[in-house]
């Protein structure tokens, strides 16, 4: 892997394609993928790695753009490009594509497909089956009931003595859930989703589960349909502002490791959680192949899991890729193959920190067009990845914001304290109006 860490210069190798390379096709269009694209970009075994979205100019350094139309219906053309391109690994970032099934429908004899199938991913897509699959683990978690009328939702709410949480089943881009302070909140959370429909077919069953307390941690691990490699716990700050407050979103920063989960309750989380989750789905005759990520709530009584999801955590996966010293495409052709068992992931040792610069009016109207400056400048510091989330190119050629989370703000540093001044430094290079971030990522850590 060539040793420097900035992707901004991290252009891919230029060696020519050895025998036995494997040319990577990457769907996704976030800074998640961006992450991957960087550390795939720079194996010696990739060949040519191809983007969906070459609009995203942090990929469209580092990949070619696939140049057929990218949805399910069309799903053929992508498989005729795949074939032409002899594309031997798909790896799949986000959680709509793998719900719709493009790993089921991609994967061959000669391409395999790093994600799991529409079934697995379940998991994530519907959350009353993810409870289902709890159930069926005795894995912890809240208490809960689901519900397909509201008004049976309702009528069960007036019986609770505390506000419980309230989520769409479905995939609603990390904002399907509430959590209620008073039943007057928590009965204006069903209308919204069951009555207004604001979520979509998401919201037409909820699940209203007991509202634990403590503090959070997202362990993503990979699986091969067996064999589980867990990689260093993240913790992720969903609130939109400082100290915890505002809407939830996606995600305004992270880091990595997590220190809050003691190495005793991390073999418990191995343990109790992730080992009889595989088992639970292998009963199914589910095989999970991909990224395991499970939400975990630390309370008084243990770990508890707050939600499933099926691929790498946004912005988790950039921390996370940032620290990543072994070779991902080998990480990731183990995983399909079912070799994890086999492997000796090494990391940094250096924690990371990544602050999401987002957009004016994020999560609920993102406003996009705005110009972004210094993004060279934030990217010239040691140790810092800039990655690119929701970012285009205007007609002038200059980047502009273009969605809610526009920049994924990484860096590396001997403590995690150095590493949070790292990545805040390179964020105030970069200026652009309506600039929106947490000031706290990892503070006091
Ligand atoms: P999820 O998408 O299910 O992880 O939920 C988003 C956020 O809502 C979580 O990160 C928690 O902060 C919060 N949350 C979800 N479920 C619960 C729960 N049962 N008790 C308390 N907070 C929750
Ligand atoms: N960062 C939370 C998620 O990816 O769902």
């Amino acid at each position: 892997m060539p040793e420097t860490n900035d992707p901004a210069r991290a252009a891919p190798s230029h060696t020519p394609p050895r025998a036995r390379t494997t040319n990577v096709l990457l769907i996704g269009g976030g800074g998640r993928e961006h992450a991957l694209a960087l550390r795939l970009s720079q194996s010696p075994r990739v060949g040519t790695l191809y983007t969906t979205h070459p609009e995203n100019p942090g990929l469209a350094a580092l990949c070619k753009p696939v140049d057929v139309p990218v949805n399910i219906r069309e799903i053929y053309r992508l498989r005729q490009f795949i074939d032409k391109h002899a594309v031997g690994l798909v790896v799949i970032g986000p959680e709509d594509p793998l719900a719709e099934g493009y790993a089921d429908k991609l994967a061959s004899p000669t391409t395999k497909v790093f994600g799991p199938t529409a079934q697995a991913a379940l998991l994530e897509a519907d959350k009353a089956w993810a409870k289902h699959v709890m159930r069926a683990g005795s894995i912890p978690t809240a208490d809960s009931r689901v519900f397909t009328d509201a008004e049976s939702a309702c009528a069960y709410l007036s019986t609770r003595e505390h506000p419980p949480v309230i989520k769409a089943a479905g995939l609603a881009k990390g904002k399907g859930v509430i959590v209620p302070q008073s039943l007057d909140e928590a009965l204006n959370a069903i209308d919204r989703m069951m009555v207004k429909m604001e979520f979509g077919d998401a919201g037409k069953k909820v699940v209203i589960e007991e509202r634990l307390e403590g503090v959070e941690a997202s362990v993503l691990a990979l699986v091969d349909g067996a064999n589980i490699l867990i990689l260093p716990p993240c913790q992720d700050h969903k609130r939109l502002r400082d100290g915890d407050q505002g809407p939830n979103t996606g995600g305004m920063g992270v880091f990595c490791p997590t220190s809050t989960i003691a190495p005793d309750t991390m073999a418990r989380i191995e343990r109790d959680i992730i080992v009889p989750t595989v088992d639970a789905l292998r009963r199914d005759g589910i095989e999970f192949r991909g990224v395991l990520y499970t939400g975990i709530m630390l309370t008084h009584s243990g770990p508890k899991v707050l939600e499933y999801n099926t691929r790498f955590g946004d912005p988790e996966c950039q921390p996370l890729m940032a620290r990543l010293r072994s070779d991902l495409l080998e990480l990731l052709l183990a995983a399909c193959d079912g070799r994890l068992h086999e492997i000796d992931v090494r990391w940094d040792e250096r924690p990371a920190c990544c602050v999401v610069l987002a957009s004016e009016g994020y999560p609920e109207k993102p406003r996009t067009g705005d110009v972004i400056h210094g993004i060279d400048e934030a990217a010239e510091l040691p140790d810092v990845f800039v990655f690119h989330s929701g970012t285009r190119r205007n007609a002038q050629g200059d980047i502009v914001t273009a969605g809610g989370r526009v920049l994924s703000v990484t860096a590396l540093g001997e403590t995690m304290q150095a590493a949070r001044a790292r990545a805040y430094e390179a964020c105030e290079r970069i200026v652009y109006s309506g600039k929106t971030f947490r000031t706290d990522i990892a503070a006091g850590i």
